[in-house]
């Protein structure tokens, strides 16, 4: 028989490998965190469960944002109860609905479907693709030379005027918000976050960050709409890579939103064989009124 609790901070540390490392601050004092809500599920006073969830501010939704089975309790309906467990207590909250996101490539992927599934949540649907790439001389980027010539000129992105900025600034009602350069610069990683000049006027960039000592995530990549062609998407991509192998840090990840079905296509076709993974970000959501 399981039990089904509110999680309390006095227990928090019996759970906290029941979540990822970054959402572990939150249940140490989970009774006073206002947006956040953790159930646990235990067996005979023994941890076997967790669930966590943030409730977000403005829009009576919430967002569910792990769930973890101990893996000898696996598959006797324990998920399944936190999920409902949290969907009735969302709802005395006043909670319209819920939604999760996750990454595939996970071995309990499908239990994890069959749970959603059994609770009546929607098909969960790719948003997103994820690559991650060990950089080699493999790689026909790191040895192809000459993408930009002509009118178009490379520059460290670091180097970029007050100017130039301001004007990005009025260019941006043409730019898609997620790939808005100027969101992006904290922290960035200078070793090759790029833009490129296309007669004189900033046309593009590739903005990217240092996730882990070894791996560099390339945030965001753009090029000016008249001006788009793969090439130049993946000439920047190009001069970024090589300036990455040049300081031997191997890895790079980087995500496509799937509605860019031209690249996601031809990421598939022709960048998955140099890639260690390519997995999908799904997403799935429930009414709960
Ligand atoms: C996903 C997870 C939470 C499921 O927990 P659980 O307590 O085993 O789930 P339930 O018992 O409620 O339901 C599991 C269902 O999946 C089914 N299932 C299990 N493995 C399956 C597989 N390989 N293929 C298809 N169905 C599978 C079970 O048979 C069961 O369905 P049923 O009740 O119709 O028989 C658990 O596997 C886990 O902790 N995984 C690691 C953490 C994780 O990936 N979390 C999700 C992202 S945050």
């Amino acid at each position: 028989m399981y039990e089904i609790n509110f999680l309390k901070n006095s227990m928090s540390v019996l759970y906290e490998n029941m979540t990822f490392p970054r959402f572990q601050y939150i249940l140490e004092n989970i009774e006073s965190e206002k947006y956040f809500m953790a159930f646990t599920a235990s067996h005979d006073g023994e941890p076997v469960g967790l669930i966590l969830a943030e409730v977000r501010k403005q829009d009576h939704s919430a967002e569910l944002l792990s769930i973890f089975v101990e893996t000898s309790h696996r598959c006797q309906g324990v998920a399944t109860q936190l999920v409902c467990h949290l969907e009735k207590q969302l709802k005395v909250r006043g909670c319209k609905e819920i939604d999760l996101s996750y990454m595939t490539g996970n071995q309990t992927n499908l239990a994890l479907e069959r749970v959603l599934q059994k609770c009546h949540w929607t098909e969960p649907q790719p948003q997103t693709i994820v690559c991650k790439g060990r950089i080699s001389d493999k790689m026909p980027w790191v040895t192809k030379h000459n993408y930009f010539h002509g009118s178009y000129s490379l520059f460290p992105w670091r180097e970029i005027t007050q100017e130039e900025k301001q004007a990005i600034e009025q260019q941006r009602q043409y730019i898609p918000e997620d790939l808005f350069p100027l969101q992006y610069e904290e922290d960035m990683e200078p070793l090759n976050s790029l833009g490129l000049r296309y007669q004189g006027e900033v046309v593009g960039w590739l903005i990217s960050h240092r996730i882990a000592p070894d791996t560099i995530r390339y945030t965001c990549s753009f090029t000016r709409q008249d001006l788009q062609k793969f090439g130049r998407h993946l000439g920047l991509m190009s001069e970024a890579i090589k300036l990455q192998y040049e300081a031997k840090i191997p890895y790079i990840i980087w995500t496509i939103p799937i509605h860019h079905r031209a690249m996601v296509e031809f990421t598939k076709k022709r960048i998955s064989p140099y890639l260690i993974y390519l997995r999908e970000i799904k997403e799935s959501h429930k009414l709960i009124a």
